[in-house]
């Protein structure tokens, strides 16, 4: 018989989220490179090195045929124009899908896959987005408020974090005369040349 406390021990405190499994923390200094301003980002970690987001997930075995489950809570803010963001991922079994399901707050989820199709859905409170497997994923806060957000998926998908950090993504979601505006991203496009 697999052992069932982690499941018991998460669910039943998954509303309000729950303090006893550790969040992995990401603070702006560990995502430096990911900013396209990277003069704004500096400007901010000379003063404080903000947290970004923070995750949990029930720390289930990666194995064939167990779901793994979690929440991401996504801060508010931006770098230069760019709204703070999840540093996005290709799960490593790439043919693997996820479902997102916003709790609150308001923000994109930003999907693309290896051949270069790509697409931002809004994330509004209560509505769950499907990322089709194949597509790496980023979510992005473009609210004033925490982006929080349900999100399950298969445990032995595996995390490619590699790909996008070398990469990045096609496009940057950022604020441009108050309204939220989808921009090529340029660093992109010369990593690809
Ligand atoms: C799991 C998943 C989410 C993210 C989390 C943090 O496959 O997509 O749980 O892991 O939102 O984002 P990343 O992993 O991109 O730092
Ligand atoms: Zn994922």
């Amino acid at each position: 018989m697999p052992e069932l406390d982690w499941i018991k021990g998460f669910a039943l405190k998954m509303g309000e989220g729950t303090e006893e499994i550790p969040w992995t923390e990401r603070y702006l200094s560990r995502m430096k490179n990911m900013y396209a301003d990277g003069d704004a980002c500096r400007e901010i970690l000379e003063k404080q090195d903000p947290l970004i987001y923070r995750f949990h997930e029930l720390g289930a075995p990666e194995e064939d045929g167990v779901l793994s489950f979690g929440i991401t809570e996504l801060m508010p803010g931006k770098v230069g124009n760019e709204y703070y963001m999840t540093k996005g991922h290709f799960h490593k079994k790439l043919m693997t899908s996820e479902i997102y399901l916003c709790l609150s707050g308001s923000g994109m989820l930003m999907l693309e896959n290896m051949e270069g199709d790509w697409k931002v859905i809004p994330m509004k409170e209560m509505e769950a987005v499907y990322v089709p497997a194949g597509y790496a994923h980023r979510s992005i806060n473009t609210g004033n408020e925490v982006l929080r957000m349900f999100f399950v998926y298969g445990a032995d998908a595996g995390h490619d974090y590699n790909t996008i950090e070398t990469k990045g993504f096609r496009h940057l979601v950022t604020e441009q005369d108050k309204e939220t505006a989808v921009i090529e991203n340029p660093a992109w496009q010369a990593a690809s040349e």
